[in-house]
């Protein structure tokens, strides 16, 4: 005959179970996955106290944690009161944690999306020249795909650049767990960016082994998690980020931004040169800025008109398979305005003829990872 729960027991197992419900905000797994509850005392009147332990002394989450303890283990019925007793782990869990959320605790840092096995599909967004738009076309296919339910991840590589930060309302800096780093999250999206490690606007001045060494970490020591997409934001050209990329994660697909007025081969061939030299695939074509749709409904060509269908065309023969052009994105300077207030367009104005087009462009992105024929997700549309 089995031993009979005490009601003490009882409503001890039925906090503990509730609080099976509160995740970390930034780890976003169960607190009681990653060893965070130390103690849970109750006492005859029906009062809890939860014994927290915090990765990090003064996490700026706490209070966030405190809130939903109180609520979960609020609900449990018996339960009249919740405190939460904050303390903080040793060295010594925190490498417990640490090898826990990498999986086996390996010790060499290894980039998760380079191994054989994962289902990350990581995007590489490139340009030939500055300035045409590949951190606006990057945080809001990131927001879009985040807004379909995927997991989604940008690394902001552009080492001189950083704007997509701002350009998501990222204002929070990484925490750190031992050697992990774990990624602010905004609109669902998780960033890093170098412009994170260093104070304010401060040029970086960083050479290529640097450079190199600075990705190699962003991609090994943050906490990920389980990404369906990655998308790195590149810096413009073919310099050395695009070919560290390359050798740091071979299947990184490259997606290339353009306007309508550029020099179609000359951007062709050099995406197209790093793409054959890296054995990278070519994803497709997005092009920028493409016309401004004047108050009478006619369309503008500011910056002329053609690139993109040119670009994919040239890519397309040079590297001799398809390489299309997925989406055409109009001028729109509520766009630029999003970005700056730290939002991107396809959720302030999410019927935005730019909105629409960029989440054309995120349904072309949003395929499972072990389709190599690209086949979609069946995902339906956030909007009809
Ligand atoms: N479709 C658009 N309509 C209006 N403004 C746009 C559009 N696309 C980009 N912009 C604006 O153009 C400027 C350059 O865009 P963005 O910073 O995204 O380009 P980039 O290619 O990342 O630049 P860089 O090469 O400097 O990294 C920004 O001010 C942005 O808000
Ligand atoms: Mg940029």
């Amino acid at each position: 005959m089995g031993r009979m729960a005490s009601p003490a027991h009882e409503l001890e197992s039925a906090v503990r179970e509730a609080l099976t419900r509160v995740q970390d905000p930034e780890i976003r797994r169960p607190i009681t996955d990653l060893d965070m509850v130390r103690s849970v005392d109750i006492d005859g009147a029906g009062a809890v106290t939860v014994g927290l332990l915090l990765t990090v002394a003064g996490c700026p989450l706490k209070d966030t944690l405190r809130t939903d303890i109180e609520a979960a283990a609020g609900g449990v019925p018996g339960v009249t009161s919740v405190t939460v007793d904050f303390g903080v782990m040793s060295d010594g869990q925190r490498r417990d944690l640490q090898a826990k959320l990498r999986g086996g605790g390996s010790p060499e840092p290894v980039i998760p999306f380079a191994q054989p096995g994962s289902r990350t599909r990581v995007y590489a967004i490139a340009s030939g020249k500055g300035g045409v738009g590949k951190s606006s076309v990057t945080v809001n296919l990131a927001a879009a795909l985040a807004e379909r339910g995927l997991d989604v991840g940008v690394v902001d590589a552009d080492i001189y650049g950083h704007s997509v930060p701002r350009m998501l309302g990222v204002d929070q800096p990484p925490t750190q767990v031992q050697d992990m780093i774990m990624p602010p999250q905004s609109h669902g999206v998780k960033v890093i960016s170098i412009g994170m490690f260093t104070r304010g606007n401060a040029a970086v001045v960083w050479r290529g082994p640097m450079l190199h060494r600075a990705l190699q970490q962003f991609l090994a020591d943050v906490y990920w998690g389980e990404l369906d997409v990655l998308l790195m934001d590149l810096p413009p050209g073919t310099g050395d980020i695009a070919i560290s990329v390359a050798q740091l994660v071979p299947s990184a697909e490259i997606l290339v931004v353009t306007t309508p007025q550029q020099a179609a081969a000359e951007v062709a061939e050099r995406a197209g040169a790093i793409a054959l030299q890296t054995h990278q695939r070519l994803v497709g074509v997005v092009e920028n800025m493409s016309w401004l749709e004047l108050p009478t409904g006619e369309r503008m060509d500011v910056f002329g008109s053609g690139g993109g269908a040119q670009v994919s065309a040239a890519l397309t023969k040079l590297v001799g398979a398809d390489v299309p052009l997925l989406g055409q994105i109009p001028l729109d300077t509520r766009l630029r305005q999003a970005g700056d207030e730290g939002k991107p367009l396809v959720l302030t104005e999410p019927d935005a003829p730019a909105s629409t087009a960029m989440r054309k462009v995120a349904d072309r992105l949003a395929v499972r990872r072990d389709s190599l024929l690209g086949k979609p997700l069946g995902l339906s549309p956030a909007r009809p």
